[in-house]
């Protein structure tokens, strides 16, 4: 494949004052997939990530535990390798902070940045958040604690080396207004633009003398660098920046990629650019903040004890299951509900019967037919053809949602192939062509077919799930390595496989799960709370939507809380044993899809609400109705006379998932 040029993406670097949970591991698994993809395609890749070391937090720690700060974090960072081994997450370099390379540079830059007069030595007066390593000012306080965490801060006053970042805010605003790639979504540049820059960049404090953790200025010891400028620094430390070995940091930067949590990229979006353009060197080429993965809309995290293991997860239900669930969920930029339901039930759903099935059916069918030999293709029919036809489309699908960090769209074109795989083998059923001995070319064509697909199915899924490609060649009997290749799907021919070999039935991919016995013994929280929303809607499904009381007005603030949008019915079907309720699915076009369940069965049927535009109040916490989680609620209202519940719907020509208001 050509060499379609470099690209370099990073992680942050991660703190290692805990063992990570799974939030921290889907930023990495992002980054992997991404690094994967590319790779794949055909580009040079260089894939970062590390571990952020110093600081008060890791002292007092390491304090603590009576151990020394290196004895600390270095314990914790082996335990962070082992867990990316476990996740596969296959980085170029692993750049630790207290590593030599990393404290010269760190060194070096700063004291660029003083001879040239842009770090000048005062005295620092104001707060400090420890657990975000954060300065704040008075005013930016939020009842007198850390305006980003909620914790309280500390009072500080010490000498400390100044950052003169007042000085870049012009500049600093119209590059973000120029560059509209640079921080992604758009949504947060806007952000970073009207709550950080347009208020007034102040100096920031870049040295401590009471934190001794650290990497000491170098010319003037009793300091130690502030921990987001020593840590930002990774990302070019690690590529040899200032050294006689600059050759990866020659070729690799500026950066093709920066991924980062959104309460991170205001440090990545205003302190690191300015650093670097301050040092004459080029920025990244863009900075993605991702959303959160969250449990009853809290973010998950130590502080506040709802952490999830993802060592106990890919344990049990393998790493490539774990890592398709993280990237197929969520839309990438947004927040996430994690639940190990909602997890189980995607592995259930999209690997061990769309996925899983379409596999052992395929090959089971040429065992039984054919005595494990694949066949050639005989005569073709329109429905061969439609497949083959998004069979070959499909990766320039899945591309073009990679590139953009769509990583659930780009999942959802390669199972809509699964989808369409397993519709063709109801609609062709090869068992019926199998009973003609003059069916016996066409049922070949069928399975050829088949197996074709799956071949290209395991090529697309393996930036995501790179454990499992292997286990479905070895079942379609795949030896040739250059038809394991993303060229092997892109090249424009369909048919790829040789007749003539032989095909074998594996254990199945994914064994299906028993949900209600995995929630009763997992520790992950099954699914959110229900809160009072959630309650009061299920009450009004009771009550057959009687009308609710209101306040006489409310502010627009409160309205503005409200999401809603235009959601399209992909799917529906009755609730088991429930005579009120329907569950659907909907798709919110470019948002993604969601479920939800509604009390609508007295006046609907599955079949009406197939294809319908409804209004969908999207941010409602999820809940759980008879048994099975609702994320939203449809609009509906009675009419007057005798209660029958009507849908809102709208005007044709509306996109899935516009934003109503
Ligand atoms: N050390 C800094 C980063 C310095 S980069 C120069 C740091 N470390 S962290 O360990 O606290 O977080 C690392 C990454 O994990 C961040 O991008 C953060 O957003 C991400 N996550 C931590 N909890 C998370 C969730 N609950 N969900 C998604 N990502 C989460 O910040």
């Amino acid at each position: 494949m050509e060499n379609k040029g470099t690209f370099y993406i990073t992680t942050p670097i991660y703190y290692p004052s805990d063992n990570l949970h799974i939030g921290h591991a889907y930023c990495s698994t992002a980054a992997d997939s991404m690094a994967r993809f590319k790779r794949m395609t055909g580009y040079d890749t260089y894939f970062l990530t590390g571990t952020d070391e110093h600081g008060q937090k890791i002292e007092r720690k390491a304090k603590a535990t009576g151990v020394t700060p290196q004895q600390y974090v270095d314990h914790i960072v082996d335990g962070i390798k082992d867990l990316w081994k476990l996740m596969d997450i296959e980085y170029d370099d692993f750049i630790r902070t207290t590593d030599e390379r990393h404290v010269k540079c760190v060194q070096k830059v700063f004291k660029k940045l003083y001879d040239q007069g842009d770090i000048y030595k005062s005295e620092y007066e104001g707060w400090y958040c420890t657990p975000c390593e954060s300065f704040w000012t008075e005013l930016q306080l939020k009842d007198g604690c850390c305006p980003d965490c909620g914790r309280p801060v500390e009072k500080a006053k010490e000498e400390s080396y100044f950052f003169r970042m007042s000085k870049y805010q012009d500049w600093m605003i119209q590059y973000i207004q120029e560059h509209p790639d640079f921080i992604q979504p758009a949504s947060r540049a806007n952000e970073m633009i009207s709550n950080f820059l347009k208020p007034g960049l102040e100096d920031l404090c870049v040295s401590r003398t009471s934190i001794k953790w650290g990497i000491p200025v170098d010319f003037d010891p009793k300091h130690t660098v502030y921990v987001w400028v020593d840590a930002l620094t990774n990302y070019i430390s690690a590529l040899g920046y200032g050294t006689d070995h600059d050759e990866l940091y020659r070729k690799y930067w500026p950066a093709d990629v920066h991924l980062v949590g959104k309460e991170i990229v205001r440090f990545h979006t205003i302190i690191w650019p300015i650093m670097l353009h301050a040092i004459g060197e080029p920025l990244p080429k863009q900075v993605f903040g991702h959303g959160w993965l969250v449990i009853d809309g809290k973010k998950m995290g130590k502080s506040v004890g709802n952490v999830v293991d993802p060592v106990v997860l890919c344990n049990r239900y393998s790493s490539d299951a774990v890592r398709y669930f993280l990237m197929r969920e969520m839309p990438f930029g947004a927040d996430g509900e994690f639940t190990l339901r909602s997890m189980l039930t995607r592995v259930n759903a999209d690997l061990a019967n769309d996925l899983g099935n379409l596999v052992s059916r395929t090959v089971a069918m040429i065992e039984k037919y054919f005595d494990s030999v694949l066949p050639a293709v005989g005569p073709t029919e329109e429905v061969d053809r439609t497949l083959w036809e998004l069979a070959l489309q499909t990766p320039d699908t899945v591309e073009t949602s990679v590139n953009a960090f769509q990583f659930s769209q780009a999942l959802g074109s390669i199972w809509k192939l699964v989808g369409e795989c397993n519709r063709y083998i109801d609609i062709t059923a090869p068992w019926i062509l199998a009973k003609q001995e003059e069916n016996r070319a066409r049922l070949g064509t069928v399975l050829y077919t088949l197996a074709e697909c799956v071949r290209r199915i395991a090529v697309m899924i393996a930036f995501v799930m790179p454990k499992t490609p292997a286990r479905i060649f070895a079942q379609i009997g795949l030896e040739q390595e250059e038809e394991k290749t993303w060229a092997s799907v892109t090249d424009g021919q369909f048919c790829h496989l040789r007749p003539g070999t032989r095909v074998a039935k594996g254990e199945a991919l994914f064994p299906r799960l028993d949900i209600e016995k995995e929630l009763v013994r997992d520790q992950a929280p099954a699914e959110p709370k229900q809160t009072d929303v959630p309650k009061q809607q299920a009450k009004q499904e009771k009550k057959g939507h009687s009308a609710p009381e209101f306040p006489a007005e409310i502010a627009i603030d409160d309205f503005a809380k409200v999401k809603l949008q235009v959601a399209r019915v992909l799917a529906c079907e009755k609730v088991e044993k429930s005579k009120k309720l329907l569950k659907l699915q909907l798709s919110l076009g470019k948002d993604g899809e969601r479920q939800v369940v509604s009390g609508i069965a007295a006046w609907y049927t599955p079949e009406e609400m197939v294809g319908k535009q409804v209004v969908l109040v999207a941010n409602l916490k999820p809940a759980k109705l008879a048994g099975i989680e609702s994320q939203g609620m449809i609009l509906c209202a009675a009419t007057e006379n005798d209660g029958k519940l009507k849908l809102m719907t709208v005007e044709p020509g509306m996109d899935d998932g516009a934003v109503i208001g």
